[in-house]
């Protein structure tokens, strides 16, 4: 589980790396659609940057959900690995919700800027988890010796 966290943290940062690029370049709309771009789930190059923020996005939702589940199932996890794992899952559905909004809404502002803030906020749970799972690892290895 400790993997798929760091796993996460990983793909997440190059996410929000090329989501400021996506944002900074005026790319925001060059996919109009939602879910798939006009010309289904290939890349084109007309939309490959706004394309590979889709892509990496959905990407990142299954590896923070299946760090949350693993963090669920794991008999030694504890109350912070619990809180941290099943926000970052919280954020990561409720950011991709609205980067359909962003899209759907034409790029308000208000929404860009909370797709910023919730960017953030995912970002520092999915770090915080990647952190326990790292200790609890190392407190059990303690424990055992
Ligand atoms: C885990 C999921 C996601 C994360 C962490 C994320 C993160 C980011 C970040 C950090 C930015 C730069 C914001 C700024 O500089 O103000 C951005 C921009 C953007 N994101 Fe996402 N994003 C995610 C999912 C999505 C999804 C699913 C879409 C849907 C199409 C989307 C659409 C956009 C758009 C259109 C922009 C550019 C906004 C603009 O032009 O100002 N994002 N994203």
């Amino acid at each position: 589980m400790k993997y798929i966290a760091l796993a996460s943290l990983v793909v997440l940062y190059s996410l929000m790396f090329i989501g400021g690029y996506v944002s900074a370049a005026g790319l925001g709309l060059s996919c109009p659609d939602w879910p798939l771009c006009p010309n289904g789930i290939m890349p084109d190059q007309e939309y490959l940057i706004e394309w590979t923020h889709r892509f990496i996005a959905a990407t990142t939702g299954v590896l923070i959900v299946s760090t949350a589940v693993g963090v669920w199932i794991n008999k030694q996890s504890d109350r912070k690995i619990k809180v941290t794992g099943t926000l970052a899952a919280i954020f990561v559905v409720t950011q991709v919700t609205l980067g359909a909004l962003v899209i759907d809404l034409k790029l308000h502002a208000v929404l860009v800027a909370i797709h910023l803030g919730i960017g953030i906020l995912l970002f520092a749970m999915t770090l915080l988890t990647v952190l326990f799972a790292f200790r609890l690892d190392k407190t059990t290895i303690q424990t055992r010796t």
